[in-house]
């Protein structure tokens, strides 16, 4: 089914809005063309917190919303709006009512420039931040009224797993790759750790999942007592690959200087727990302060190690108890070059297909989220909102796939 999607993700800290085109032909294959796609990212904004600000990642999102749906507007045909008719104007404006930020300008560029010519608009409903989740909903279902589409309610995790599927996003038309099933996929960023088993098109299940903090923030906190800036993995697998580096070359002994638990590496399930590495970093780190490079290097290293390890080991269960013939990686921890060669390894050893998220899709972003709404929408058995003054659009922040 042939599709124009405009797509809204707020959940966390990233504002994104795209229009996406997507095609199902009849062999399978899902093509996906991307018409206009903007991002805005809040990190700065949140560095001096040490991480996400919920009330201040909601404004921002108010704020971002209008200018990013105008500047993908202006890629589409609209369709007029002559007036906004009074009733309309006035639940838009009490949907809008708890987000001054966004109110009266997203209401004059409807009326100015009228709403996108789509089928559908496909939101983020949860998992993430209830008061975030809410911005994104809010302006969809003002869009939705006067455009007169359905709302498709997207759940955040099937976008992260979905953009898996893509190849490189260089191009801006690609087709989704459709790998043998059963397919697991290892689903890693600052708010989720999670394995997700995916049987069918339209059946997810949940394997395990972080019982505490998620990788991605694991490896922020302990980044933030090395003094690393928000987001602080990046900067971590820069230290790891720079020990690896002089340990290559003789130049730095590792062995016994660090040595972190590989929390819940041997239970014999497929859950996560990384919160008590902190506290086991921190007395290490404290016990070793002033650290110098060197030493801040072999502690990255380690930490890089112990989170990886942790990951792969059950990643590596979750594909032997399910004869899994595809992996899948997504979420903005596959950015980490040691991850992305242990899971070629676990993928190859196993002779399972591996698709690891393009970057630019691997942070939270719109594209995922009108992928996963298309394959919503053209699911027999997933409610799609048809636009009202009652649209019962509802967040669920512990939404779970
Ligand atoms: O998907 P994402 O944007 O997170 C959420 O929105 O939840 O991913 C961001 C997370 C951060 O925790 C960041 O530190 C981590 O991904 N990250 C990395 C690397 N690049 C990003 N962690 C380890 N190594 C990296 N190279
Ligand atoms: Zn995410």
């Amino acid at each position: 089914m042939d599709m124009k999607i405009l797509a809204i993700e707020t959940s966390c800290d990233e504002t994104g809005v795209c229009i996406l085109e997507i095609d199902g032909t009849e062999d399978g294959s899902v093509d996906v063309s991307i018409i206009a796609n903007k991002l805005a990212s809040q990190t700065k904004n949140h560095r001096k917190h040490g991480g996400v600000f919920p009330t201040l990642a909601k404004r921002l999102h108010a704020r971002n919303l209008p200018p990013l749906c105008y500047n993908v507007f202006k890629n589409v045909k609209m369709k007029p709006c002559k007036q906004i008719a009074e009733s309309d104007r006035k639940q838009i404006t009490r949907w809008l009512s708890r987000h001054p930020e966004c109110a009266d300008k997203l209401i004059d560029l409807i009326a100015e420039h009228g709403t996108p010519d789509v089928d559908a608009i496909a939101v983020t409903v949860g998992p993430g931040l209830a008061p975030a989740l809410w911005v994104g909903c809010n302006v969809a279902r003002s869009i939705a009224l006067i455009a007169d589409v359905p709302i498709v309610p997207v759940n955040h995790m099937a976008g992260h797993f979905l953009s898996a599927l893509a190849p490189s996003t260089e191009d801006d038309h690609f087709t989704l790759a459709d790998p043998d099933y059963p397919r697991i996929a290892l689903l890693v960023s600052g708010g989720h750790t999670e394995l997700i088993k995916q049987s069918t098109p339209h059946s997810f299940q949940k394997l395990g999942q972080t019982r505490d903090d998620a990788a991605g923030e694991a490896f922020d906190k302990i980044g933030r007592l090395l003094g690393l800036p928000y987001p602080a993995g990046p900067h971590v697998s820069k230290l790891a690959k720079q020990a690896h580096e002089q340990i290559r070359n003789s130049k730095l002994e590792i062995r016994n200087l660090f040595n972190l638990p590989r929390p819940m590496i041997n239970s014999d399930n497929l859950d996560f727990s990384f919160a008590g590495l902190k506290t086991a970093a921190r007395k290490q780190i404290e016990a070793a302060e002033p650290m110098s490079d060197k030493q801040k290097q072999a502690f990255a290293y380690e930490l890089e190690t112990t989170i990886v390890d942790v990951l792969i080991a059950k990643t590596k269960k979750a594909l032997k108890q399910t004869e899994a013939r595809s992996l899948l990686a997504g979420g903005g921890v596959v950015a980490n070059p040691h991850l992305r060669e242990q899971l070629e390894k676990i993928a190859s050893e196993n002779s399972c297909d591996l698709h690891i998220c393009p970057l630019d899709l691997a942070t939270d972003n719109a594209v995922m989220i009108g992928i996963a709404g298309w394959y919503a929408a053209t699911d027999d058995d997933t409610e799609v909102v048809t636009p009202g003054r009652k649209t019962a659009i509802d967040v669920d922040d512990r939404l779970s796939l």
